[in-house]
């Protein structure tokens, strides 16, 4: 790379905003998404997400989910563009039982917008996703929606996402009542007032700006709700905290708007702060370094992956972060766990809704790579140094089913088609030590439904369900091998392989579990472990 072009990648790399939001079911993040991509552009008409979402809220309809998965190849990534950004935005499913895929796309993003909903506070999906931006310190930017509706007082709202999600709030903008009386947003640090009309986005130059809450003209538009305005701004200056960069961005502070997401209110304040204060690309860390995204070689991980998305093709898609320099169309890259140099040859960009091949791409982007089976979430590809990005999860299943084929002659379909399902990370399987049926795992009860659906209709697999006592599943490890041994011998008939052949324990009970690891306390049982 000549000296333009590291250049152009850091320029690249600055313009790049790669993020996800993080929602409870019902809080707005599909609506809140629709409105992003109308003013990046990306989208001519509302309802065009909406629309998506409706087909997959139905998740007991096979139909429905082979439908939204169609379509999902696009509204997994979104790219677009809004001022002088390039925008990633990287859907995080907000159903709990595809939780484990939301987390994997966590850890591909660099900031996330959260959303609450007014009406009923911090709610547990939010918690948990919290819980994993807290793993990687992600900065998060809070939007507190539905203000439109009688929701709880602002304040209580800010103690509750203090108190429950253990961050400290900022707030850049304070709501003017709210439900029947709401009637826009003080922006606290542009002292701009933004007015609300229902089904309306107020242009910036429509904004008011009010230097001084004793502005007279306060009364004039507010009425008697200026004086609360006022005692709200005169509390907040002397008991909120201040917002602070670096409290944000090592994810300590979150920076907190209002707003009525359906409305179109307070969407665009959120947009132009998100660029302006969310990180572009962020160095990563490797098996053996760090990597920075504006190095000249490139590098990225698979962070997802989708299969059959056009059931014509049965193509399997590998969504790959880009983490530094430049990518091109048909670059030779490594992969690092097969050590092979391979070819990406037509690999697929995100921009707006469809899919277009991309002939370039840079640190933050997601291309789509198809896969024949040789790719695995987690992989990594990078240019000469053989690289490996570590931190994407693979979390223990808590719900266990044993396979029963129903025709034995099956088998080798049921192989098959278990072994893609579980590199796509739709489902887990273990292989007991002891007996010749599959048992299954997953993080949540719904991907068991989807994965038999899937047996059937994509490999011509009969088979059933039938239940598997198991309370919990932990990964294995000792470096001393006759600990490791004496462990195996002992508690042979709860043990299993996963996937990639590593020993698993099945514990029939928690308190076994527990009981087990007081016992060996050479070996470590792990609840979530890093692909590798
Ligand atoms: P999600 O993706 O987080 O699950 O939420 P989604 O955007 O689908 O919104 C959930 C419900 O909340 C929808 O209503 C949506 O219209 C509504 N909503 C979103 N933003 C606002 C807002 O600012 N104010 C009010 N009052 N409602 C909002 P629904 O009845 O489930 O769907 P629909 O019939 O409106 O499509």
């Amino acid at each position: 790379m000549n000296a333009i072009s590291e250049k152009q990648n850091r320029q690249e790399t600055e313009r790049r905003r790669t993020f996800g939001i993080i929602s409870h079911p019902d809080a707005g993040k599909t609506t809140l998404t629709e409105k992003l991509l109308l003013f990046g552009g990306a989208i001519q008409m509302a309802g065009s997400v909406k629309a998506r979402k409706a087909s997959r809220h139905a998740a007991s309809d096979w139909m429905a989910i082979e439908q939204a998965r169609g379509i999902s190849v696009t509204s997994s990534v979104m790219q677009f563009s809004y001022r002088d950004c390039q925008i990633n935005l990287l859907d995080t499913p907000g159903h709990q039982d595809f939780s484990e895929d939301t987390y994997r796309v966590l850890t591909a993003v660099d900031s996330a917008v959260m959303v609450i909903d007014s009406v009923k506070g911090v709610e547990p999906q939010t918690r948990k996703l919290m819980e994993v931006c807290r793993m990687r310190n992600t900065p998060i930017i809070t939007f507190i929606n539905k203000l439109d509706r009688e929701g709880m007082a602002p304040l209580d709202i800010i103690d509750d996402i203090e108190n429950t999600l253990q961050i400290e709030c900022a707030p850049l903008s304070w709501p003017i009542g709210m439900g029947k009386r709401f009637k826009g947003t003080y922006n606290l640090y542009r002292k701009e007032l933004n007015l609300f009309t229902p089904g309306q986005e107020r242009l910036p130059d429509d904004v008011l700006t009010i230097r001084d809450t004793s502005d007279p003209r306060l009364d004039e538009i507010l009425g008697s709700q200026a004086a609360e305005l006022r005692q709200d701004v005169e509390l907040l200056e002397g008991a909120a905290n201040p917002f602070d960069m670096e409290d944000f961005l090592n994810g300590s502070q979150t920076p907190v708007f209002f707003g009525s997401a359906i409305n179109n209110f307070g969407v665009r304040e959120l947009l132009d702060t998100f660029v302006e204060i969310a990180p572009p690309p962020q160095p990563r860390p490797a098996a053996t370094r760090m990597v920075y995204p504006e190095e000249k070689e490139f590098s990225g991980f698979v962070f997802k992956i989708q299969a059959n998305m056009d059931p014509a093709h049965r193509d399997r898609i590998a969504f790959l972060r880009i983490c530094s320099g430049r990518f091109e169309r048909g670059m030779r890259v490594r992969h690092h766990r097969t050590g092979k140099t391979v070819q990406l040859a037509n690999p697929i960009t995100f921009m707006a809704q469809d899919r277009e091949f991309a002939e370039e791409a840079w640190p933050g982007d997601i291309i789509g790579i198809h896969n024949h089976g040789t790719i695995c979430i987690g992989d990594t590809f990078s240019e000469k140094e053989l690289l490996w990005f570590t931190g994407v999860p693979s979390f223990a299943p808590e719900h266990f089913r044993r396979v029963r084929l129903k025709s034995p002659l099956k088998a080798k379909q049921l192989k098959k088609g278990v072994h893609q399902l579980v590199e796509e990370g739709a489902i887990q399987v273990f292989q007991p030590v002891l007996g010749s049926d599959l048992i299954l795992g997953a993080v949540g009860v719904l991907q068991f439904d989807v994965t038999m659906e899937r047996l059937k209709t994509e490999y011509g697999v009969d088979a059933a369900y039938e239940p598997a006592e198991y309370a919990a599943a932990r990964w294995v490890r000792c470096t001393d091998k006759k600990k490791l041994d004496a462990f195996k011998k002992a508690c042979q008939s709860h043990l299993a392989t996963d996937a990639r052949g590593e020993l698993v324990y099945l514990a029939p009970t928690l308190w076994r579990l527990n009981y087990e690891s007081e016992q060996w306390p050479d070996l470590t049982f792990l609840k979530t472990r890093e692909y590798q």
